[in-house]
């Protein structure tokens, strides 16, 4: 038998612009994951076990677009695997679909390598990560890319698309609320209406990414020398860029001015928008009355996440 376990994810910084080139950041987050487990099977074909999501299915019942199914098929065609294997796979996740936390990507690495490493197939993490990035383009239409890296590496990112994977030191941990609307994220929706947006007034919206680059740059430095404040200060003004980009909503922002006025040093939507996650940075003496807030607010799930401690 053959085991995988895959992180979420949250997006501290620079969602939507890392769509147009600038840079995001993005850390793992451990405290939910998705996990693959493969093992030889006595009776012939690939049968699949999700009860999180209710799939009990033998693989060639499933539609080939089915992410679980697309990626069997792709890894078997890729590395000519045939005739296919009788197997039995089980994935289980406690990550929140449509949430913004990466539940797609985080399954689609456990499945892949719980797969290569039973049928002996070598893969570097660039080539996992290569491969999902393919995986999600089924999921997402033009993805940046920033999901399947963090994911596959576990580690914080500083994700540009198309440039070098640079993933980076926690020097100092920080703590971070995570809280969820409960309600799905449409990333793809939200990523076409900021494309419509960008498509009648380019100029404008290259200017609005660009401070949001810079944003994510210098939080970054902030992040590694362990300046707070500003770490806080720069969530709140990615917070209003984003409201701009008309991807936060009432129900994001309701959450992001609890924490705030709960003693959060900044808050912020992350991912997608319009549903899903946000973020909010807390201290040892914020957390508990933060997360209370957040909870009255209406967040139907709250995650409290170190950021950086397993990393350094
Ligand atoms: O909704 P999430 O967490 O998968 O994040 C989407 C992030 C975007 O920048 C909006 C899209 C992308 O592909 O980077």
């Amino acid at each position: 038998m053959t085991t995988s376990s895959a992180p979420g994810k949250i997006i501290l910084f620079g969602e939507h612009a890392v769509v147009y080139g600038r840079p995001a950041l993005a850390v793992p987050v451990t405290q939910v994951h998705a996990d693959a487990e493969v093992l030889d099977s006595a009776r012939a074909g690939i049968w699949l076990q999700a009860p999180d999501i209710d799939l009990h299915a033998e693989l060639h019942s499933l539609p080939s677009g089915h992410p679980i199914a697309a990626v069997i098929h792709s890894l078997f065609f890729l590395r000519r695997i045939s005739p296919f294997p009788s197997l039995e796979i089980t994935i289980r996740s406690t990550i929140p679909v449509a949430s913004g936390l990466g539940s797609g990507a985080a399954v689609s690495v456990a499945l892949t390598r719980a797969l290569a490493s039973h049928l002996n197939v070598s893969m570097t993490d660039e080539e996992v990560n290569a491969f999902v990035y393919e995986i999600e383009k089924i999921h997402h239409g033009t993805p940046s890319g920033i999901d399947n890296t963090v994911v596959t590496y576990s580690k914080p990112v500083y994700f540009t698309s198309g440039k070098p994977i640079e993933t980076f030191t926690v020097g100092y941990p920080f703590t971070v609320v995570i809280g969820d609307t409960g309600i799905p994220a449409p990333t793809k929706q939200a990523v076409s209406d900021v494309r419509h947006l960008w498509m009648d007034n380019r100029s404008y919206w290259e200017t609005i990414f660009d401070k949001i680059g810079i944003i994510s740059f210098t939080a970054r430095r902030a992040i590694e020398a362990g300046h707070w404040e500003v770490l806080g200060e720069l969530m709140n003004e990615n917070h209003e860029f984003l409201q701009e980009m008309k991807v936060s909503s009432l129900e994001l922002d309701r959450l992001v001015k609890a924490a705030l006025s709960a003693g959060a040093l900044g808050a912020k939507m992350s991912g997608g928008g319009r549903g899903g996650n946000m973020i909010a940075l807390v201290n040892a003496e914020t957390a508990e009355a933060v997360t209370r807030s957040m909870r009255e607010a209406g967040a139907k799930n709250v995650i409290l996440t170190q950021v950086g401690q397993s990393d350094i």
